[in-house]
């Protein structure tokens, strides 16, 4: 693959060299991007209980964020500097979505969502750093962005959000529409709207160690199975009866080194922890659903395409779709994997029966459609 959204290089090209190593800034990566939603649009998402926002506003270092839903009011304000954040639009947006999936080329399995955020003139987040990618695309209007590698990475106390109390830029770039910055991990930024302005993120998933071991320990409870039950044919009369003996230690050590867990185990549990839907992810089953062959039918016509919320994955010839392990004929695995790959198929042609009582099934759950889009 090359083309103007890497610049140039190659997706291969863009891993060795810049991915999670060094930034990279784009002239022109999607030539006449002006975003992918109007400013009614995202003010009306930013006013929705359902919708993830913050507003953020500041004067000199003095930082407030509100959590949506957010005031029609605020959404006018005049005077100080403003800017609002909208998260998930990919999931209220069929152009959202095709955008980030744009950047398959890295695995959808580190792909997190797309934020975008408006601000008028002077509005930002601040000086801070993320603990993840990401790729920062001009909408409308101009964003100037500061970025550093520094160090040192003190916070001011007590603020609402992540500011540096130290910000030292080394780079300082005014990025137009359709202009890209990719930014590794902990590269600190600070984007200022020169007038009106949205920008872009394509974020990125990066649990940390504590939150997988966490996870894979929820995951392993259901799972272990050892048999047994606590027996102490030797137990000896201890002088306080009411101290846990080092003997009995010695026995549930024992025990619990019995645990482990093989590769399968991690398999399954990332498939399932990694297409397990956000909290406040409802799929909604369609309110008068097409019959079995109704479906087969609107599918021939139309195609088959995954809702904008479900998470399909695979791993080892094993699928995961929202959060649960699914069975695949062995034959149907090569055109669910393109399924997953794609978000649609075509038409259900050289599909067993089996697999498409599946697909029939996930249609019924809401996490997919015969036609264009779900999306609401
Ligand atoms: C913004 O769009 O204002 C903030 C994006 C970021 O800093 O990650
Ligand atoms: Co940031």
């Amino acid at each position: 693959m090359t083309n103007t959204l890497l610049g140039g290089l190659t997706a291969e090209e863009f891993l060795s060299e810049y991915w999670q190593k060094k930034p990279l800034l784009i002239r022109q990566a999607v030539p006449g991007f002006t975003g992918v939603a109007s400013k009614v649009e995202l003010f009306e998402l930013a006013r929705d209980p359902d919708v993830e926002s913050r507003y953020v506003t500041h004067h000199d270092n003095n930082w407030q964020v509100t959590h949506g839903p957010q005031k029609a009011a605020d959404l006018k304000r005049k005077g100080q500097p403003w800017t609002v954040l909208i998260q998930g639009l990919n999931l209220f947006c069929p152009d959202g979505d095709a955008l980030l999936h744009r950047f398959d080329f890295i695995p959808q399995a580190r792909l997190d969502d797309l934020m975008v955020s408006y601000a008028v003139d002077g509005g930002g987040v601040g000086p801070h750093f993320d603990n993840y990618d990401v790729f920062l695309l001009q909408g409308i209007g101009q964003r100037r962005w500061q970025i550093s590698n520094q160090e040192d990475r003190g916070l001011i106390e007590d603020a609402p959000l992540k500011i540096l109390q130290d910000f030292r830029p080394v780079h300082d770039w005014v990025l137009e529409s359709g202009d890209m910055l990719y930014l590794p991990p902990h590269w600190a930024h600070n984007g200022i709207a020169m007038g009106e302005c949205t920008t872009y993120s394509i974020g990125f998933r990066s649990p940390t160690t504590q939150e997988l071991a966490q996870q894979f320990l929820i995951y392993l409870q259901d799972t272990i199975q050892l048999d047994g039950i606590y027996a102490d044919p030797d137990l000896e009369r201890q002088n306080h009866s009411a101290e846990i003996g080092e003997r009995m230690i010695d026995r549930v050590a024992d025990s619990l080194s019995r645990i482990t867990w093989s590769r399968e185990d991690v398999r399954r549990f990332l498939g399932a922890y990694l297409t397990e839907p956000k909290a406040h992810i409802y799929f909604d089953s369609p309110d008068d659903p097409l019959e079995h062959e109704e479906f087969v039918a609107a599918c021939r016509d139309q195609g088959y395409r995954l809702d904008a919320r479900s998470l399909l994955l695979f791993s080892g010839g094993q699928f995961f779709i929202n959060g649960e392990a699914v069975a695949v004929p062995d034959e149907d695995k090569e055109i669910i994997a393109a399924l997953a790959d794609h978000r649609h198929l075509e038409n259900l042609s050289g599909l067993s029966e089996e697999t498409i009582a599946l697909l029939y099934d996930w249609y019924c759950c809401g996490f997919s459609s015969p036609s264009g889009s779900l999306m609401p």
